[in-house]
């Protein structure tokens, strides 16, 4: 099979295009990644090329010898659909985890995402902790998420309440909740370490004044999921622009009714006295 032809790249490509239609793409903004199945390996391991091997920037031993579809750095979302082979590339990791080469893609000396870390760190965890279903890792500048990270507390609890509060859906889309990492040089390690950590307990966790990552089991699903929080995040920065105070809102018992109806855990810590 042609490797464009694949369904996987076609959703890859259909999902990049589709983030650049929301506006959360400015220039290189954004990065996408999806661990791709062995079978799909398979149907287009004829078309396989292969580069030299470099090192990933940080060790993921649980992801040792899979492949990766990933944009690459510096390229342009606006372009992934009329010219997916330079700005997407497969990726195949070494059996230690440690290095990378190219087998597909990134023509013309293109590397993959500079936030490959972040993306291979957060793989690891979720493959782990679902049993291997979760494949997709979405990192997106969203517009008006960014925006609530320079008016409210830095705090998991308060960005997961006041968005959950916005939108009805947004508890039974994310139950779990969302984490917040503070400022921190984008592209190493040590951001990479630390936005993980909150993937263990979450599917979502916000840049600071950068962006977001979403995490999830195919491409509608992760791509569903940052749409709701930002969607959310609309709502939050509309009506705190109207007036700051409420007048009314969803209260900590409608949220454990709907927990019990839509069959969702709410944890507790969200669901505080104002
Ligand atoms: P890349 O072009 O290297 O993917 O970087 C874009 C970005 O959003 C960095 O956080
Ligand atoms: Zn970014």
């Amino acid at each position: 099979m042609r490797f464009l032809d694949a369904e996987f790249v076609q959703g890859f490509i259909r999902m990049a295009d589709d983030g650049w239609k929301q506006g959360w793409h400015e220039r290189n903004g954004g990065n996408l990644s999806y661990r791709v199945k062995e079978e799909e390996v398979k149907s287009v391991k004829e078309n396989f090329g292969q580069g030299e091997w470099k090192p990933i920037g940080t060790n993921v031993p649980d992801l040792a010898g899979e492949y990766f579809l990933v944009t690459g750095s510096g390229k342009y979302f606006r372009n992934v659909i009329q010219k997916p082979e330079d700005s997407v590339g497969m990726i195949e990791l070494d059996d230690q985890g440690r290095n990378y080469r190219i087998v597909w893609g990134l023509t013309g000396g293109g590397k993959p995402t500079s936030e490959l870390p972040s993306h291979l760190m957060n793989h690891e965890v979720k493959k782990l902790s679902t049993d291997g279903r979760y494949r997709v890792i979405y990192h997106a500048h969203t517009t008006n998420v960014i925006a609530l990270t320079f008016v409210l507390p830095l705090k998991d609890e308060v960005f997961t309440r006041e968005l959950w509060e916005m939108a009805t859906e947004c508890p039974v889309v994310f139950p779990a909740g969302i984490g917040v990492v503070p400022w921190m040089v984008p592209g190493g390690r040590e951001i990479a370490v630390a936005t993980s950590k909150l993937m263990e307990k979450y599917d979502v966790a916000i840049w600071a004044h950068h962006g977001m990552f979403a995490a999830g089991e195919d491409f509608d699903l992760t791509f569903g999921l940052m749409h709701t929080v930002e969607k959310s995040a609309e709502i939050l920065v509309k009506m705190l622009s109207m007036q700051p105070a409420k007048m009314q809102t969803i209260t900590p018992e409608d949220f454990r009714n709907l927990a019990k109806d839509f069959h969702v855990d709410l944890p507790e810590r969200f669901l505080y006295e104002k």
